[in-house]
């Protein structure tokens, strides 16, 4: 069912109050319109600089002067208001703090409750105070669809016809194509963008309405562009996991969808620290070619109470907009510190952001992959790691020797060495239980006692400092056995681990 459509209906069945959420006023006033005329009502909209237009006819006395401030007039008017009436009150959610205007439409929807009169609520974002969640009724107002932004296309190409100095004849590949990245703007952005585009390029131009969507995730504050520069080649090891990743490359195509194949959620990635966890979900994005945005989990989850639901919701919608991509959470466990109710009470809004989340990860129909990364799973709240979160949990363990020899490789490459150069089966032998961070700790340590004595890094500066470094699985031992028994049951592992 179209928003449209859920708002008609809940018009016709007498529901008191919507909140309707969206950027686009024009676009929802336009729809507003058509259906109070489908209905037989009239369409009264009121923003606090115009008042209400047009004005409200009222059900007992003479209009009379009143000294309120005028979102409280606003709510007095609608009151009073003859039945057969919609009111669309906009940007009134910075009022909605006040008791005398929370009191006034509780009154209200007790009054309207039953009466052909509906008060609709229109706003950027969803601000709803405790004592209104039960009257208010909220309609998530979509973005344009594929069909919108296609008649928005059409009316920029009839209006610069006559300009010689602007293509816009296009394939109908290339159209689709133009269509599909405009996808997760508003309209009026849609709009601004193909202008723009056209006097820049002179044509409609992919990379100038992919540039504006890059503008909206800075905006968000909440999601971050992650250049891809990792590629797999930089992650040693993980063999079973590479390989799940490489089957479904082309898993969010059309063809992919046409041979049945569902998009894929996404996956988490548990394990020890410094294993490369973070690395390898870097590098997922270059190996599918999607854009990658970063979900800082601190900032959403650490932000004033009730903001934080508004910034996953925002969060979503954003990476949706972006979608085909890749959405990477990285240390999932740090933002769900009090989901378990472990002492520390922020009346219950973790609980609810992370409920949003998982609902939406459950429910997912664009194509975001997410993949979120965790080092504690005793921190994670067990929900998650239910069955159709994910699709698939994978335990990243300590590199086995043979991993260890690639990133040795791979590290000693990166700073120039050729590995022929080494005996790696002797290096990978001396790190027995070191992550892949500490590996990469020790080529870089081993290059200054060389670099001091003024002579090429020898396979001796190597085993010195991997004899010099303490590797982390030392020192926590108890808690690594305790994750691995606890991964056996519960996770597919990232490799097959033949030996340590
Ligand atoms: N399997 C690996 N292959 C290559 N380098 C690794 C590997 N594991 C760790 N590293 C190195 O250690 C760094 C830190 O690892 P990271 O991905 O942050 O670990 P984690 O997220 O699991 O804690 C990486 O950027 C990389 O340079
Ligand atoms: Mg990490």
């Amino acid at each position: 069912m179209t928003a449209a459509a859920e708002i008609d209906v809940l018009i016709r069945a007498k529901y008191p109050i919507l909140y309707l959420v969206s950027w686009e006023e024009r676009r929802v006033e336009e729809q507003l319109g058509q259906l109070a005329k489908g209905l037989n009502r009239t369409l009264h909209t009121w923003t606090l600089t115009q008042g209400m237009k047009p004005p409200v006819t009222r059900t007992s006395g003479p209009a009379k002067p009143t000294t309120l401030p005028g979102e409280l007039e606003a709510l007095a008017l609608i009151y009073e208001a003859a039945e057969f009436t919609v009111f669309l009150l906009k940007d009134f959610h910075p009022y909605m703090k006040d008791p005398r205007v929370i009191r006034l439409m509780r009154d209200l929807a007790l009054r309207l409750r039953g009466r052909s009169q509906t008060l609709i609520l229109l706003g950027p974002t969803l601000v709803l105070p405790t004592e209104l969640e039960k009257d208010v009724t909220v309609v998530e107002f979509p973005l344009p669809t594929a069909k919108d932004i296609e008649e928005t296309l059409d009316k920029c190409i009839t209006a610069v016809k006559e300009n010689p100095n602007v293509t816009t004849k296009m394939k109908p590949r290339e159209k689709e194509i133009i269509i599909k990245s405009a996808q997760g703007l508003t309209l009026d952005e849609v709009e601004s963008v193909f202008a723009r585009s056209l006097v820049e390029k002179k044509k409609f131009d992919v990379e100038v309405v992919l540039e504006e969507k890059k503008q909206i995730v800075r905006k968000s504050g909440l999601l971050e562009y992650y250049p891809t520069q990792n590629k797999m080649t930089d992650v040693g090891g993980m063999e079973l996991l590479k390989d799940w990743l490489e089957k479904r490359t082309d898993a969010f195509t059309d063809k992919a969808k046409k041979f049945g194949i569902p998009a894929p959620k996404g996956i988490l990635l548990l394990g020890v620290q410094g294993c490369g966890k973070s690395l390898l979900a870097k590098a997922v994005a270059a190996e599918w070619a999607l854009p990658m945005l970063k979900l800082d989990v601190g900032r959403i989850f650490g932000s004033l109470v009730g903001q934080s639901e508004e910034n996953i919701r925002k969060a979503i919608r954003v990476a949706e907009s972006v979608a085909p991509c890749i959405l990477w959470a990285d240390e999932l466990e740090k933002g769900f510190a009090g989901v378990g109710g472990s002492g520390v009470s922020d009346s219950g809004t973790t609980a609810r952001v992370f409920a949003t989340f998982l609902t939406w990860m459950q429910e997912k129909t664009k194509p975001v992959f997410l993949v979120a990364t965790a080092n504690d799973v005793s921190a994670l709240p067990p929900e998650m790691l239910r069955k159709g979160r994910f699709d698939e949990i994978f335990f990243v363990d300590l590199p086995d020797a043979d991993e260890r020899v690639q990133i040795f490789e791979i590290h000693l490459k990166k700073r120039g060495r050729d590995p022929k150069a080494y005996e790696l089966q002797a290096l990978a032998a001396a790190t027995k239980g070191y992550s892949g961070a500490e590996i990469e700790q020790i080529v870089v340590g081993a290059l200054y006692p060389a670099f001091d004595a003024g002579r090429e890094l020898s396979q001796d500066d190597l085993l010195g400092e991997a004899r010099a470094v303490v590797p982390l699985s030392v020192m926590m031992r108890e808690e690594i056995d305790e994750l691995r028994h606890w991964a056996a049951q519960r996770t597919r592992p990232a490799s097959d681990r033949k030996g340590d």
